[in-house]
């Protein structure tokens, strides 16, 4: 089957959603005897139910897993069992606090305000076109490193700079791809040799952890002029994720001596890293193939437009054109949820998932798993089935999330799998919709986004689902 795949490697998800739709929605790849390359692939909800909930401890990432993963460290996204459980609890224990959502919605308040809008104004004063895609993916870079680091490298302006950790970061998610679909010998032999994707990975990364350990050195300087936590709380009110993980530790290790791990500086950037990915290319592939799909549905665009005005036009004491919206203020746009929600669905942002089953098992569809199989997840695929979404599957329209009362309709999460399901369910799911909210309402007030003429919208070859020429716009001047 190894062959097939690699011809259709191009339209790869496609690819899989034909051949799942065949095959009743779960199948077995076989790849050639000594590659070992043998997966079962499911997009049926109840397999995938039973996968991430109710059999969860049967399903882990896995040693393999790792390895393909090897540049994510062992943070949240690699680890199982207590490892697992110990970043998740931190992690949401930061999510949780109001003061972490306060500085989050300041952070991107002052970049929609600071950066972002001034560069479309400017693309538009100009006439030129530009990627929006890269723009947005400057955007969420410059976020999370605030969020993260506490540390803005300002990728986002007029000038577009080149920012080598930036770019580092697509690189080695392509890599990551590729060692998907190649047998584990060949991606190993490469990276013995140093040469191709392996070579770009290991650069990559070089550039990645010069980058972050030099972070956490300042970060760690800065911190030890104080003497306690609370002469750092007074003069940083609030603060990014770093600075939080290091004084945590501080302050646990004199209750406890029995810490699971040791936030040491490989902790910090294993976790840094983890949430870089979490947060910046997510939100990028989400808001790129959301307005790509507004630009092909100008009625929708018109009723998100509409929908903003009624709550926030001039009547209401607004001044939609030079504001931005604050976290309070978007959990009103109901019909905006619902678009982002069938956008996900048609584009989820990770495309598949990866998980390996420790003991033999049966699937509710009746499939036998043998121990050890790796079973892959196309949540790709589980947005485009008849059978869960209806004979208008692949239509954009947010309509079918919107229930009669004008609120959201609930979809179980094995259905609407964008978010992932069960006990590892995305952690920022929330804080996704709140930073996507603003943002496109940010741009629809200010200006008209066309898609330039003969642009075609390609996915690419990575592990998250990002366009693989980038989004060729031009930007007007919208009349409100
Ligand atoms: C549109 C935006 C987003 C989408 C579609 C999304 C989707 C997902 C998916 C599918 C997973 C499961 C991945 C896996 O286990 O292999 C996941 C996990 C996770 N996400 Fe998100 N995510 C988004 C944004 C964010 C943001 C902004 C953050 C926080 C900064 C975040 C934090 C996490 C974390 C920490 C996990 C790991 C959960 C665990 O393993 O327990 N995500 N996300």
């Amino acid at each position: 089957m190894l062959p097939k795949v690699l011809w259709n490697l191009h339209r790869i998800h496609d690819f899989a959603t034909d051949i799942l739709k065949q095959h009743g929605r779960t199948g077995e790849f076989m790849g050639p005897w000594f590659t070992k390359m043998n997966y079962l692939i499911t997009s049926d909800p109840m397999n995938v139910h039973h996968i991430m909930s109710k059999s969860f401890d049967n399903y882990v990432k896995g040693p393999e897993f790792r390895e393909i993963f090897q540049v994510f460290g062992l943070g949240i996204f690699t680890s199982d069992s207590e490892t697992w459980r110990y970043h998740r609890s931190l992690l949401l224990s930061l999510f949780k606090n109001r003061k972490f959502e306060m500085f989050l919605e300041k952070t991107i308040q002052k970049k929609l305000k600071g950066s972002l809008i001034p560069t479309l104004e400017y693309a538009k004063q100009q006439g030129i076109e530009v990627d929006l895609q890269d723009i947005f993916n400057r955007f969420t870079f410059d976020n999370i490193c605030s969020i993260v680091l506490g540390y803005d490298p300002n990728c986002l302006s007029i000038d577009f700079p080149h920012v080598a950790c930036e770019k580092a970061f697509n690189e080695a998610e392509e890599s990551i791809f590729y060692r998907h679909v190649v047998p584990k010998s060949v991606w190993k032999l490469l990276e013995w040799l140093q040469i191709g994707e392996e070579r770009k990975m290991s650069e990559a990364c070089k550039v990645f952890d010069q980058f972050i350990y030099s972070c956490i050195a300042s970060k760690r300087e800065e911190l030890s002029k104080y003497n306690n936590k609370s002469q750092i709380d007074e003069s940083h009110p609030q603060v990014d994720l770093l600075s939080t993980l290091m004084m945590m530790r501080e302050e646990e290790s004199k209750k406890s001596q029995s810490q699971t791990l040791v936030h040491d500086d490989k902790f910090l950037r294993d976790t840094a890293f983890n949430l870089f990915v979490a947060g910046r290319d997510t939100i990028t592939s989400a808001l790129t193939w959301f307005f790509w799909l507004i630009a092909k549905n100008p009625l929708v665009e018109a009723k998100i437009l509409e929908e903003i005005k009624e709550n926030f036009g001039a009547n209401n004491n607004h001044d939609i054109k030079h504001n931005v919206l604050s976290i309070e203020e978007v959990k009103k746009l109901v019909y905006l949820h619902g678009a982002l929600c069938e956008s996900l669905r048609l584009f989820p942002p990770i495309p598949f998932e990866s998980k390996q089953a420790i003991n033999g098992d049966v699937f509710p569809s009746g499939y036998h798993v043998s121990p050890n199989t790796t079973i892959l997840v196309s949540l790709y695929s589980m947005g485009r089935f008849e059978e869960i979404w209806g004979k208008d599957c692949l239509e954009f329209k947010p309509e079918r999330w919107i229930s009669e009362k004008e609120g959201i309709i609930h979809v179980p999460s094995y259905k609407f799998i964008s978010f992932n399901a069960g006990p590892r369910t995305c952690l920022g799911k929330d804080l996704s919709f709140m930073q996507m909210k603003m943002v496109v309402a940010a741009i629809l007030c200010n200006f008209c986004i066309q898609v330039v003429e003969g642009h075609e919208a390609k996915p690419s070859l990575s592990i998250v689902l990002l366009m693989k020429d980038g989004l060729k716009v031009r930007i007007t001047k919208r009349e409100v």
